[in-house]
């Protein structure tokens, strides 16, 4: 080989790795996860987690730095990011995910799992773990799903029986699904960034929102918000992707490694997400702000019933076998 075709290989290996976040030979590999929540929730703890053990069982090899609280890139920015590169790992909410694989708009279809462990059990079933590889064509690979929490719905009036959601202006995600689900309460959906939330509901632009306790209670919606409805109606879970090319990319006992760190992460976020949920809602009662309703179970079926119509709206999107076997999930043998 002459000297500058060597020259030409080496130059683009180098600027190839470059572009990647891979840089010297000497220098760690830069593995930035950005993510929109705080520190002290399910999806903040685990990537401070990533961290720790990330530059524990790899000194000198990799370094991680953490963006929590939208403070790198928001809502609606992040998944062109890692699509460029410039970020490497993120957790988006499976809300977030439609432009990419219209299936998985099937973990916002409403009152679908009946709890946590249900979510869990279908996404460890080769129909759940599919959906981690099927945006590799776009760029995209899945790592594994983190839990957050079951969502509440939220307000500045008492939410007991879905009329009384009638007319209200309620912040939702970038999701087809949550804002047919809204507009089946004959409220009004407005698509709003995560970060934009507390001020949308401190100015009124919006009346109400759906939460986990960790982001009502991390973001002082409760501050806001004279009324949580304890309504378990729908999940807030991510899936953990990150640039196909750049893992690939990797060394490969450094692909291996953070496998096995990613793998021993989740198993810790899942295990942890629910205690985080108990303890920030009990933080809310303690602040006295906001008065929690419960639902007797024919309120909850009322609420059930006014939204199961939208499942029948995503069923071709979604596919009925998928539903079917998330349905499963609910009666484990
Ligand atoms: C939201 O936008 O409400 C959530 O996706 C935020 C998050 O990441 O928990």
């Amino acid at each position: 080989m002459n000297r500058l075709i060597q020259r030409l290989i080496a130059t683009s290996v180098l600027v190839g790795g470059l572009i990647m976040g891979f840089s010297h030979a000497d220098e760690p590999i830069v593995i930035k996860f950005s993510h929109v929540v705080a520190d002290t929730t399910p999806k903040g703890q685990g990537a401070l987690l990533f961290k720790k053990l990330a530059e524990e069982r790899l000194p000198g090899q990799v370094q991680v730095e953490v963006y929590p609280n939208s403070s790198l890139y928001g809502d609606g920015q992040e998944m062109d990011a890692l699509l460029v590169g410039d970020v490497h790992i993120l957790a988006p909410s499976l809300a977030k995910f439609e432009h990419f694989q219209k299936k998985i708009q099937l973990f916002d279809l409403p009152f679908l799992f009946d709890n946590m462990e249900a979510l869990d059990r279908f996404q460890q079933s080769e129909a759940g773990q599919s959906l981690l590889t099927s945006m590799e064509d776009k760029g995209i690979t899945g790592l594994g799903y983190w839990h957050n929490g079951l969502k509440q719905l939220s307000a500045n009036k008492a939410l007991q029986v879905p009329r009384d959601a009638r007319g209200l202006k309620f912040r939702v995600q970038n999701s087809a699904v949550l804002d047919e689900q809204f507009k089946a309460l004959r409220a009004n959906p407005r698509k709003m960034a995560f970060a934009e939330m507390y001020q949308g509901l401190q100015t009124g632009v919006v009346n109400g929102a759906e939460n986990p306790y960790t982001n009502i209670y991390s973001q002082k919606i409760h501050e806001v918000q004279s009324h949580i409805t304890e309504s378990n109606h729908g999940v807030l879970d991510y899936m953990l992707i990150t640039n196909t090319d750049f893992w690939n990319g990797l060394p490969e006992n450094v692909r291996n490694e953070l496998t096995d760190i990613i793998a021993e992460v989740t198993v810790e976020v899942n295990n942890q997400a629910a205690a985080l949920n108990e303890r920030d809602k009990q933080s809310i009662i303690d602040a006295g702000t906001t008065e929690i309703i419960y639902l007797t179970p024919e309120q909850r079926e009322a609420w059930r019933d006014a939204v199961r119509p939208v499942w029948e709206k995503f069923q071709d999107q979604v596919g009925a076998e998928l539903i079917e076997a998330a349905l499963q999930s609910n009666n484990p043998q």
